[in-house]
């Protein structure tokens, strides 16, 4: 992406994770935690076939970080490492939301969708929406999100399960 201006302040949340957004050279180590969060933090939920679909090798497609530094990407690090990302897209599609499986349940995710929902309303936005995997649908739930539809998505020529999803960001609403 160009610089993503901060509208939004890094800061260490109680657990030590700092926020900053994506810069160059975050392309490997954010796809490692997108393919460990994959084929380890969704394993009891999409199958073996379903997992390679998604994530089918351990190093990053040649567009990969590319992809990440043309939408407003957050990162999350621990102890210097990168320990969970999410992308919004500049028409507030969320397209990535993975935390590193050995660092979830512990805060993470929060964090950034608290920082990457200040961004949106920072540009204006006042819908953003996402296609959620089975993983991720119960974490958005809890941020406010509301499923609107069950879809199959064919991706590598496998069917997988996620869920339109949308969070609105009106006035008067609050962000988690
Ligand atoms: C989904 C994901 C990003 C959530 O990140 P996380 O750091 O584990 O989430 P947090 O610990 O910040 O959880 C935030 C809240 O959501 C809740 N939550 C998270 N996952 C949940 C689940 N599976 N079921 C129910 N609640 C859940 C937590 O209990 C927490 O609520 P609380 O703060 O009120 O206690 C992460 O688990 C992940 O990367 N999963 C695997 C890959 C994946 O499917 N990514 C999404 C692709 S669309």
């Amino acid at each position: 992406m160009g610089r993503l201006p901060l509208s939004y302040p890094c800061r260490r949340d109680p657990i030590g994770v700092a926020l900053r957004p994506a810069r160059p050279g975050d392309g490997p180590a954010t796809h490692a935690v997108f393919h460990a969060a994959v084929h380890r933090g969704a394993a009891h939920l999409y199958t073996a076939a379903e997992r390679a679909a998604w994530a089918p090798s351990p190093l990053p497609p040649a567009d990969w970080e590319a992809l990440l530094l043309a939408e407003i990407t957050l990162i999350a690090e621990h102890r210097g490492h990168v320990a969970g990302f999410m992308t919004l897209g500049r028409d507030g599609h969320l397209d990535l939301a993975y935390v590193a499986p050995d660092k979830a349940g512990q805060g993470i995710g929060r964090v950034l969708h608290g920082a990457i929902v200040q961004a949106a309303r920072g540009r204006g936005l006042n819908l953003l929406d996402t296609n959620a995997s089975l993983v991720a649908r119960p974490f958005l739930a809890r941020m406010g999100w509301r499923q609107t539809a069950r879809q199959s998505t064919i991706r590598n020529g496998v069917a997988l399960t996620n869920f339109r999803m949308e969070l609105m960001l009106g006035a008067g609403q609050t962000s988690k």
